[in-house]
Order: structure tokens, then C-alpha cells, then sequence
């Protein structure tokens, strides 16, 4: 695959300052970001002063591990604004995540934070090889999520020309990919899939199309997908990470010349990795649960937020910064199938890699009697024939049994039939009685 930029371009001192700097700068940041959400909101100070910790007692890093951890319900419980640190006329802008039930997620920016995320955004465009002057087309949407927007001001930062698409009326995204002429797309992969595809209804071939970066991320994907979306695109495939809690996208972000997990901007958001059942802080390298801590945010500042997203602490390479390994589960995902632990990634793997099959997919689940039914719903790819697919799906029926451990039923439906994603896709369809 052709690398657009092998050479990282002009680093920040920070992105290649030695770990002691950085650790120290890191030190002095979570100072000051528990000291102001103690001072500032209400839920910290109650729930520091229930641990019986002060911000304080942090002398060193590991210190932080004393400290309890934030979740979800948290920011639910105080919905819209009770965790915002600042008065209300200092934020700038809210964003909002749906989630599945009940209220949204509502996080707030100041002016600095606006800023701050831009300059992440800006250093995540870059490192995935987009320059100043390149187009970047953005198809993640605008909105209240936080992908098009955060996108948006790291691209017009780094000095890009920002083509706001947003999601949604494919046909047209494809027209102006060829019009624009855009280098860089930013986007979900499963929708870079639907423009894919898109293209190929035209009668072009995508490996055609002037893109020759993708910026992909707000969902899981898979290194098979990376290798299926870079030999069908021509392109470069990179992963951005990000969630609205922490900031949006931007948190850590993949470099092109590595390709090797993603560096997190450990300058503005501490990492942990913990056992989520204990919550105990797990030694470099264990797989578990990703937590953050925000050192610079103002408007919500976040202590030891629990991800739920499940991956491994790893040492720098690229950058001075850590890197995570690339996340292909979150353990609201995972679904528990006979005693068996699975991902859809885990399924995904095994259809990107039958040529036959294309990758859009989706997992039934169901409970017809009193034990847990799978269904794997794939398409066919529309070059081959009704019993070649059916074929394929009968390997891949055989490899689900001998590389996850579980019976599922594999249908073969018509290219087209699985609906497709504008956004982060659907993976999981659960018709479990609750
Ligand atoms: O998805 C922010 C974002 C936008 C990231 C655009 C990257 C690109 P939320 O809607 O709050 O924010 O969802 C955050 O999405 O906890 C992960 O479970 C998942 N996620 C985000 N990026 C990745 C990725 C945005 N690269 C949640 N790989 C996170 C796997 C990802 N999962």
C-alpha cells in the first residue's frame, strides 16, 4: 500500500520529548485537573470526600489509582450540566451522545477546551500523513456528535482545506470526492464501505478515486478490515480513537508510518488500563479496561473514566507517547453465547476474509426455547452466484465453530440487503426477550 507520508512532519517538542518530561508535565496537569473538579463540581468533591481522598495525595502518577473511578450513569445522574466545572457562560458549545437507552451524555467545552480538541485533531490529521493544503472531505456527521465538528476544527487547524459533507446522501458524497478532488476522507469504516460501494454502482473502480488517506474510527474495526478497505480503496487506512466523555475524537490516533496501535496525546488525556471486574490497575502490556483522566479540560473535567473499551497498554513507538493496542471490543459488546465469550470483531475477521462474502454484516440474537440462538446475516458480493454463496457461508458456519467455539447459523442474503450504516454501524440485532 503506498504511504502517503512515511516522515511524521513537523512534531510538536511534546510529541517527542522524553518520557521524564512528559511525566512530569502529566504530574503537574492532573494537579491542577483534580484540584479544579473538587473546587468545581459538587459530584467529585462528594465522591473524593466518600474515598477519603484529597486532590493532594496525588505526589506521584500512581497515585491516581486511590482516587474512584467516574462512569457513565454518573454524568447521566447529573444531566444536562451538574458535572460542568466552569460557570455556564463560559461553555462554548455541548455535544451529546445518544446511547442506547434513556437520557443523552451531555459534555461542554470553553473556549480553551474548543481549542485544545482542534490542536489534538489538528496533531492526529497530521499524523495520519494529512498535511496543510490538503482536502480533507469529512463524512462523519455534524451534529451532535462529536465526529464531524471535532474533525472539522483539527483539519482547518492543521491548515486543510475541510469539505463539510457530514453523513448520509452517498451518491452525492461520491460526486464530489471526484469534483473536489480530496485526499483525505474522515469517516466511519462501515459508511467508507457504503461510498465504496457507492462508487463501484457508478461504474468506477475506488482504487481510482483521489482518496488516498482514510481517517476511520467512533467504531470497531479489524486489521482484516484495514486490508479489505486498503486493496479495494487504494488507500491508506488509519485508526482515530476518541470518545465525547474525554473530548471527542482525537484522543489517540494511529501514525502512518507505524501502523501499530494507536499513540495516545498522553499530554492531555492520562491513560490507565484496568481489570474491570476489580477495578485494580493492571501492569503495562494486560488487557483491560481503558480509563482516562482529562489534565487540561476545563468546561467537564473527567476523573478515571471508565471506557468500557477493552485493550492493552503499550510503550511508545512513533511518538514519545503511549500507545493503545487497536480496540476491537467494548465490553457492552461482548456478547456471552453459551458460556462462550464473543465480539462481532471476532466474526467480522472471519467474513472479511472469504472472498465471496462482503463485509457488511450483522448478528442476530435470539432465545427461541431457553438457550441462545446465532444468526450471522452477510451478503454475498455482487460477482458471485447464489451457490457460491451459499457455499461460502457454509465455511464460514464451519469457521465460526472452530475459531470462536460457538454454532451459528449463517444466511446469505443478495447484495444490498443488509442495511447500511451513515454512521457507526449496527453490528448487534438482540431479540432476547429482556
Ligand atoms: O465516537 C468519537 C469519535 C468520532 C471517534 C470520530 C473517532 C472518530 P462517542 O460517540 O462518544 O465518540 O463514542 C465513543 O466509540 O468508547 C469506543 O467504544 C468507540 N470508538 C471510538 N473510536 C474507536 C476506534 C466517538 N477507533 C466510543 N475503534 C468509544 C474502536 C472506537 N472503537
Amino acid at each position: 500500500m503506498p504511504v502517503k507520508h512515511p516522515a511524521p512532519g513537523d512534531l510538536e517538542p511534546i510529541e517527542r520529548a522524553s518520557r521524564d518530561e512528559l511525566e512530569a508535565l502529566q504530574l503537574a496537569r492532573l494537579r491542577w485537573s483534580l484540584q479544579h473538579a473538587y473546587d468545581n463540581v459538587a459530584h467529585y468533591r462528594s465522591k473524593f470526600d466518600a474515598a477519603g481522598v484529597r486532590p493532594e495525595d496525588l505526589v506521584t502518577l500512581a497515585d491516581l489509582a486511590k482516587f474512584p473511578f467516574t462512569t457513565k450513569s454518573d454524568l447521566r445522574d447529573n444531566y444536562p450540566f451538574g458535572m460542568f466545572a466552569v460557570p455556564r457562560d463560559r461553555v462554548v458549545r455541548v455535544h451529546a451522545s445518544s446511547g442506547t437507552t434513556g437520557k443523552p451524555t451531555v459534555v461542554g467545552y470553553t473556549r480553551n477546551d474548543v481549542d485544545m480538541w482542534a490542536s489534538v485533531m489538528a496533531r492526529s490529521i497530521r499524523a495520519a500523513g494529512g498535511r496543510a493544503g490538503d482536502r480533507v472531505h469529512v463524512a462523519y456527521g455534524y451534529g451532535l456528535f462529536t465526529g464531524g465538528l471535532g474533525a472539522h476544527y483539527g483539519a482547518e487547524r492543521l491548515g486543510c482545506t475541510v469539505i463539510p459533507m457530514s453523513g448520509g446522501m452517498t451518491e452525492r458524497q461520491v460526486q464530489l470526492i471526484y469534483d473536489f478532488e480530496p485526499e483525505i476522507i474522515m469517516v466511519t469504516p462501515s459508511y467508507m464501505l457504503a461510498i465504496a460501494e457507492e462508487i463501484e454502482r457508478q461504474g468506477r473502480d475506488p482504487r481510482t478515486c483521489p482518496l488516498q488517506v482514510g481517517i476511520f474510527g467512533a467504531e470497531p474495526w479489524t486489521p482484516a478490515m484495514r486490508e479489505a478497505i486498503e486493496s479495494k480503496c487504494g488507500m491508506d487506512a488509519i485508526d482515530i480513537y476518541g470518545l465525547s466523555e474525554v473530548i471527542g475524537p482525537g484522543v489517540g490516533q494511529e501514525c502512518i508510518e507505524t501502523k501499530d496501535g494507536l499513540t495516545i496525546w498522553e499530554d492531555h488525556f492520562y491513560p490507565e488500563v484496568i481489570d474491570p471486574a476489580s477495578g485494580a490497575v493492571l501492569p503495562p502490556g494486560e488487557k483491560g479496561e481503558l480509563v482516562f483522566t482529562s489534565l487540561t479540560k476545563e468546561a467537564l473535567p473527567i476523573v478515571r473514566y471508565r471506557t468500557r473499551d477493552l485493550t492493552r497498554l503499550l510503550p511508545p513507538t512513533a511518538r514519545s507517547m503511549r500507545r493503545i493496542e487497536k480496540i476491537t471490543g467494548r465490553s457492552d459488546d461482548m456478547l456471552i453465547i453459551r458460556g462462550v465469550n464473543v465480539f462481532p470483531t471476532q466474526i467480522e475477521e472471519l467474513i472479511v476474509k472469504e472472498r465471496v462474502l462482503a463485509p457488511h454484516y450483522q448478528i442476530e440474537v435470539s432465545r427461541p426455547k431457553h438457550l441462545d440462538e446465532v444468526a450471522v446475516l452477510v451478503e454475498r458480493t455482487p460477482q458471485s452466484g447464489f451457490a457460491e454463496g451459499d457455499e461460502a457461508g457454509r465455511r464460514l458456519e464451519h469457521l465460526i465453530k472452530s475459531m470462536i467455539g460457538i454454532s451459528a447459523e449463517v444466511r446469505v442474503a443478495a447484495p444490498g440487503s443488509i442495511e447500511r450504516s451513515i454512521g457507526k454501524a449496527k453490528r448487534v440485532v438482540d431479540r432476547r426477550p429482556k
